[in-house]
């Protein structure tokens, strides 16, 4: 758990590339020791068999340079984002907030694959990327059309472990644990339509880190719950991610969410050639409280920083 160290939050920035002395990499690993294991399956104390196997040779440092990327139409190529630079360090859990239609979701698509980049690159551990794989998975926003209707909630877990060719012994113990670890175990037999749109979501997490991809993508996956079950998942989520320390890129508009949740805050400009303007690293201990001075002041800081976006471009 990421606590232990007060310092404070806000008081600087780093530049997109996180070129200070206090950029990505040298971040990456302060946080990897203390026991993420809280919270896992069942809850239970002994020796857990149907844990979450954590591959500790398992790494996922995405980094974005010079990335751009744009939209062909008939009549014209509209650059939606320019010359991004921006790494991401193993196990980190990165937030991007952006005005609406940045391209936020653009560049989500780009490092998932389904977008080629038009220029610049995108590498996981020093791997090209240029179209999907297993070692990143997407949960999407839309709470109500993102799992198999006709499927239970083991089969929508258990139908991407299927497809990676698992033998069933391990579908199933993978399924145990990661049903568990979203806290719903005792959901598997039910389908989509019997369930809240935050345990859909907890569904999706779930199908999402069985295939236990080094790098899970988020595009506001929290935008369409109502404010109370928003909190709870987002509570939810930090407890995931100390237990499994999965690269977390994490696509929000809400500004308050993306200071309760980061390591780091990027702050993307109005667009279009929209780029990462500034990255905020939040280093404010878990959990962090709305009523923290600390906190407010990071928020403030960064909708002023979106307000003049906005302003630029309005
Ligand atoms: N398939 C597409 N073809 C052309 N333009 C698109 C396409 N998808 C998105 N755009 C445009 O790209 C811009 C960024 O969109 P998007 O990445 O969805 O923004 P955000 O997720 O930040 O709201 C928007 O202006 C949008 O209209
Ligand atoms: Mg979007």
């Amino acid at each position: 758990m990421p606590r232990g160290r007060s310092a404070r939050l806000g008081g600087r920035a780093e530049g997109p590339a996180g070129r200070g002395a206090s950029g990505p990499t040298g971040r990456a690993g302060r946080r990897r020791g203390g026991g993420g294991a809280r919270g896992g399956p069942g809850g239970g104390g002994s020796a857990r068999p149907d844990r979450p196997s954590r591959q500790e040779t398992r790494v996922g440092e995405l980094t974005l340079r010079h990335l751009s990327q744009g939209f062909v139409t008939r009549t014209e190529r509209t650059e939606i984002l320019r010359d991004i630079d921006l790494r991401i360090p193993h196990g980190e859990l990165f937030c991007l907030v952006g005005p609406s239609g940045c391209g936020k979701t653009t560049l989500l698509n780009t490092v998932a694959g389904f977008m080629p980049p038009a220029s610049g690159s995108v590498d996981l551990d020093g791997q090209p990327l240029r179209a999907p794989g297993n070692d990143r998975v997407v949960v999407f926003q839309d709470v109500h059309n993102s799992l198999f209707p006709w499927m239970t909630v083991r089969d929508n877990v258990e139908f991407g472990l299927k497809m990676l060719g698992l033998e069933r012994a391990e579908r199933q113990r993978r399924v145990a644990a990661f049903l568990g670890l979203v806290g719903l175990s005792d959901h598997g037999l039910k389908f989509p339509a019997e369930l809240s749109g935050g345990m859909k979501q907890r569904v999706q997490i779930a199908r999402a880190l069985a295939i236990e991809p080094k790098v899970l993508l988020m595009d506001e996956p929290f935008a369409s719950l109502d404010a109370q079950t928003r909190r709870a998942m987002q509570a939810e989520l930090l407890r995931i991610w100390e237990a499994t320390r999965t690269t977390i890129l994490f696509i929000t508009h809400d500004i308050l969410e993306a200071v309760m949740l980061g390591d780091r805050v990027g702050v993307m400009s109005r667009g279009p050639a929209a780029t990462v303007v500034r990255i905020f690293p939040l280093e404010l201990p878990r959990p962090r409280s709305l009523g923290d001075p600390r906190f407010s002041t990071t928020v403030g800081q960064i909708d002023a920083l979106l307000g003049q976006e906005n302003d630029h471009g309005a």
